[in-house]
């Protein structure tokens, strides 16, 4: 569904707005990436920074954390410790069963790890992001350079169109991890889990933006209310 930009930021804040709620003082916190998530970071930073809200975080890139760090949110590591109470995120497209493409942002891998690592991993963002099948939001998939040529073949052979992403001086877009990411185009995925195992199997694939059986809640803001979806 097509929303005015404006229209969507407001809905993207009243998403990340809801996710506070869920915040609890001792929590260990995952930081999202993307613009719905740094609402949600901005608030949360507010909440630290002006209230005193004990937390600590680990996020899920560079930008969220120094985005972070500038509210005076303290961060911990893995090292530190292997549970995140709740994680909150956007994504790309939101499909039943709360099947999710995510990368847009180009950071899949971390995202990826802090969901996982998630005891509750909720997902924010506007009605816009539903569908009822995914991958007419391209499919990122972050590749080792070496093996571009490679991957690129093998996405191809499984019927999408695959594109390096680029910066927009043209130069080719690096990762966090230092990695190429392929935007794959030109199909609709009907078995989602079929698929990621496809792309699980391809040698050269560090991550893929299908995030399946990870989202606990999906808040999804339209302009009659906020939708808890769990399914
Ligand atoms: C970044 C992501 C983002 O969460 C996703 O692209 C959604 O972004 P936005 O909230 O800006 O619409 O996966 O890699």
């Amino acid at each position: 569904m097509a929303i005015d930009a404006n229209e969507q930021t407001r809905l993207k804040q009243k998403a990340a707005e809801r996710a506070l709620e869920l915040v609890e003082p001792g929590m260990t916190v995952g930081l999202g990436s993307g613009s719905t998530a740094t609402l949600w970071i901005k608030l949360l930073g507010e909440k630290v920074r002006d209230q005193g809200l004990k937390i600590r975080a680990i996020a899920s890139s560079e930008d969220s954390e120094k985005l972070g760090r500038s509210y005076g949110i303290p961060f911990t590591t893995f090292e530190e410790t292997r549970v995140i109470d709740l994680a909150v995120d956007g994504a790309d497209e939101v499909a039943p069963g709360l099947a999710l493409i995510k990368g847009g942002g180009g950071k899949l891998l971390r995202e990826k790890i802090v969901a996982s690592a998630a005891k509750k991993f909720v997902v924010v963002a506007d009605e816009s992001k539903i569908v009822e099948k995914l991958g007419k939001f391209p499919l990122p998939v972050e590749v080792i350079p070496m093996a571009e040529p490679l991957v690129n073949d093998a996405l191809r052979d499984l019927g999408f169109t695959p594109k390096v992403r680029a910066n927009k001086d043209g130069s080719q877009h690096i990762t966090d991890e230092g990695n190429l990411i392929l935007d794959c185009s030109g199909l609709l995925i009907d078995d989602p889990d079929t698929m990621a195992a496809e792309l699980d199997s391809i040698v050269g694939v560090v991550e893929h933006g299908l995030f399946l059986e990870m989202a606990d809640i999906a808040l999804i803001a339209a302009a009659g209310g906020i939708v808890e979806r769990t399914e």
